[in-house]
């Protein structure tokens, strides 16, 4: 994995490549510094969070957001100006990119792509999985596929494919995208297969990997023809 400060990221990337951003939350606050870079409605979505875990979860994305895109855009993190759209996507209206962002555990990944619409997930492979309410989500070849494995084959499929189909569905930002309407081959993870009305691209780029022993990342781009570039990079919060 590549391991370059923010500093050192080319200012203009050139299009047709996508940056993965992968963080581990260690609990470690953030500078008071980093508070003033929200907005109203992000302090107000804080403040809105039932749990400590869920704020520190909502706080730590927004960071790593704002600290990474500002780098992208050449300004300072409390200027760029997040939006979100009616699915719950945040976006930045009139930029060249696409990002998207996961977390699962204290794991985070942060996709920036300059190649067509991203979506990414990120899972925490230690994470419970209930398989039977999880059957209402996959089409039933998915659940006679898996059910015909080896218990730990099973459950890296349920991975490889939750994780596709996430990261196809935020990739598309649209509610209307229900996960039964697509199907994710494994272990490959394509051809995507459409059932559903919704005009889902029938090919997608797809990257997939570990991150350490502990996580499963899926990252999708709605965009065929794209000559992909792809780089990893860990993200270093900032230190007071
Ligand atoms: C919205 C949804 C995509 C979030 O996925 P998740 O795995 O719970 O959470 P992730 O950590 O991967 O992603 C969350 C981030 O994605 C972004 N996001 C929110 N809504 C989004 C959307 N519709 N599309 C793309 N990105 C979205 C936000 O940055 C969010 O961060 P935040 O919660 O800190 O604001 C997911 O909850 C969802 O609605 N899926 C619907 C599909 C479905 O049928 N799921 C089956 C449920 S059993």
């Amino acid at each position: 994995m590549m391991d370059l400060s923010l500093d050192q990221l080319p200012l203009a990337p050139h299009s047709g490549s996508v940056d993965i951003w992968i963080w581990q939350d260690h609990g470690i606050p953030f500078p008071d510094d980093c508070l003033l870079w929200l907005s109203d409605s992000e302090k107000a979505q804080i403040d809105h969070f039932k749990t400590g875990l869920r704020q520190r979860e909502y706080l730590a994305g927004r960071i790593m957001i704002r600290s990474v895109l500002a780098r992208y855009l050449d300004c300072q993190p409390g200027e760029v100006n997040l939006e979100i759209r009616p699915s719950g996507k945040p976006f930045v209206r009139q930029s060249k990119f696409d990002f998207n962002l996961s977390h699962s555990g204290s794991g985070y990944a942060l996709a920036i792509s300059r190649a067509g619409n991203v979506g990414v997930d990120i899972e925490w492979l230690n994470r419970k999985v209930d398989y039977f309410r999880l059957s209402s989500v996959f089409r039933s070849s998915e659940i006679e596929a898996w059910d015909a494995e080896t218990p730990d084959l099973k459950r890296m499929h349920f991975f490889q494919r939750w994780t596709g189909k996430e990261a196809i569905f935020k990739a598309c930002g649209d509610r209307a995208l229900l996960f039964r309407d697509f199907e994710v081959k494994v272990p490959d993870m394509s051809p995507v297969v459409n059932f559903g009305e919704y005009p889902l691209p029938q090919n997608w780029w797809f990257q997939a990997f570990p991150y350490g022993d502990e996580y499963w990342v899926c990252l999708a781009v709605a965009n065929p023809t794209a000559q992909i570039e792809f780089r990893t990079l860990e993200y270093n919060p900032p230190r007071s």
